[in-house]
């Protein structure tokens, strides 16, 4: 018998990633194939079902907790042991990609089965995650099911949270427990019970680092920080072919005034700094009328806490002393410290790459995810695989099936040694 992790079939894990990448499947531009799979769907759950049925003929045992974060377990030879947890999330964003989450959750399943099939018997119970709403492209925040895993924040704290068609988080998130009822309900993570013994998520880059300098595999430092707000202004509308420019309350017109004042407050000649205004709502949005009302969202990120707290703090005494004749209001719904992850798992990454023969390079993560919140409750990093040009959030997201699988050894080498 070779090393347990060269039981990983690049083929097999392949293949569940396209069958998975057709529910939801959605065309993009040049001939791409993206997915579209909102969080708490009918295509989510439909997506949950079919990784459910690959693991359990393995043995696994499927479990949701009360944020329908899913669970699929193994138990190790010592059944009293804490799991080492392994896992990303199965949503994607409206214009997503085939990769970004559910290559973290397949890849673990193929360590899994991997190990199984080499002979491995680990003393720790493995336990694979799907996360619950990453990517907050339905509901904002993302990462709502690792937050309220971690206690980072209370697991009703978006029960409120509407979708763009104004369903309510908390109705959601009912609707999908009834449909699931079937799986066993399990605590809430360290909230009703206890910390793992460690966590690696295994995810594209999502960037064009890993690609341009050759490397196969991203050993992950750790994750910037994030801040998201909603902005509203509030004006008045009228027509616009009658009403004179200066008796207006145009939003329009005032978040564009806002806007030019947050790109000079985020001003970075580093470029560091990540500033993004992405969604733009505009009332009654018509062409012949002004507008009355405008949200904006600002997402906005950067490695240092320092950074954040003050250009962050900034940006509601910015919009206000931008605009000119709206009501202002700003709400933060998003706020993640930056992290750095635990040599316990970077070193374990570096190990195991160097064992197989793998180039690798250390490097901070742009993106978020659900690792950073799992930092505060046990050894946590991430193993990144390189993706083409960098692409992400876009159906034309891709990563090659060796790619993918060296990562994905790499991960079972790192899972066989934090749960031996
Ligand atoms: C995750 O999808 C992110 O926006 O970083
Ligand atoms: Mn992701
Ligand atoms: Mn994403
Ligand atoms: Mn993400």
């Amino acid at each position: 018998m070779g090393e347990a992790w060269s039981a990983v079939d690049e083929a097999r894990q392949w293949r569940r990633l396209m069958e998975m990448g057709e529910i939801g499947a959605i065309a993009g531009g040049d001939g791409a194939k993206g997915v579209n799979r909102a969080c708490l769907t009918p295509l989510d759950r439909k997506a949950r079902r079919l990784l459910i049925s690959w693991a359990e003929p393995l043995g696994l045992k499927p479990s949701a907790d009360r944020l329908g974060n899913l669970f699929l377990r193994q138990e190790g030879s010592d059944p009293d042991a804490a799991p080492v947890l392994s896992g990303s999330h199965m949503d994607t964003q409206p214009n997503g990609g085939r990769f970004d989450g559910i290559y973290g959750v397949i890849a673990a399943l193929e360590a899994v089965q991997a190990l199984r099939e080499a002979g491995a018997a680990p003393r720790r119970p493995i336990e694979i995650v799907a996360w619950t709403n990453e990517e907050g492209g339905r509901f904002a925040p993302g990462c709502m099911g690792s937050m309220a895993y971690a206690g980072y924040r209370p697991p009703d704290a978006w029960d409120a949270a509407e979708d763009p068609d104004g369903v309510r988080f908390g109705d959601a998130l009912r609707e999908h427990l009834a449909a699931e009822k079937d799986l066993p309900r399990r605590p809430l993570g360290v909230v009703e019970g206890r910390a793992p013994h460690a966590y690696v998520e295994a995810h594209i880059e999502q960037g064009p680092r890993l690609e341009a300098e050759g490397k196969d595999i991203g050993v992950v430092s750790g994750i910037q920080g994030s801040r998201w707000f909603v902005v509203e202004l509030t004006g008045e509308t009228a027509h616009a072919g009658t009403a004179p420019l200066s008796l207006r309350r145009d939003a329009v017109q005032d978040m564009v005034r806002a806007v030019a004042a947050l790109n000079e407050l985020m001003r970075d000649p580093s470029d560091v700094l990540r500033f993004t205004v992405g969604r733009i709502e505009v009332s009654p949005n018509t062409s012949n009328s002004v507008a009355d009302r405008v949200r904006f969202t600002i997402d906005f990120r950067h490695p240092s806490a320092e950074v954040l707290t003050e250009r962050g703090d900034a940006i509601e005494r910015t919009v206000r002393g931008a605009v000119r004749d709206c009501g202002v209001s700003v709400t933060e719904r998003f706020n993640a410290a930056p992290v750095e992850f635990s040599p316990v798992v970077t070193g374990a990454v570096e190990r195991a790459a160097a064992a197989q023969g793998l180039s690798a390079l250390r490097m901070p993560s742009g993106a978020f995810h659900d690792a950073q919140f799992m930092v505060p409750l046990c050894p946590t990093g991430m193993v990144f695989v390189p993706c083409r040009k960098g692409v992400s959030h876009n159906p034309a997201e891709y990563s090659d099936p060796a790619q993918l699988a060296k990562g994905t050894r790499v991960l079972a080498q790192v899972l066989a040694e934090l749960a031996a």
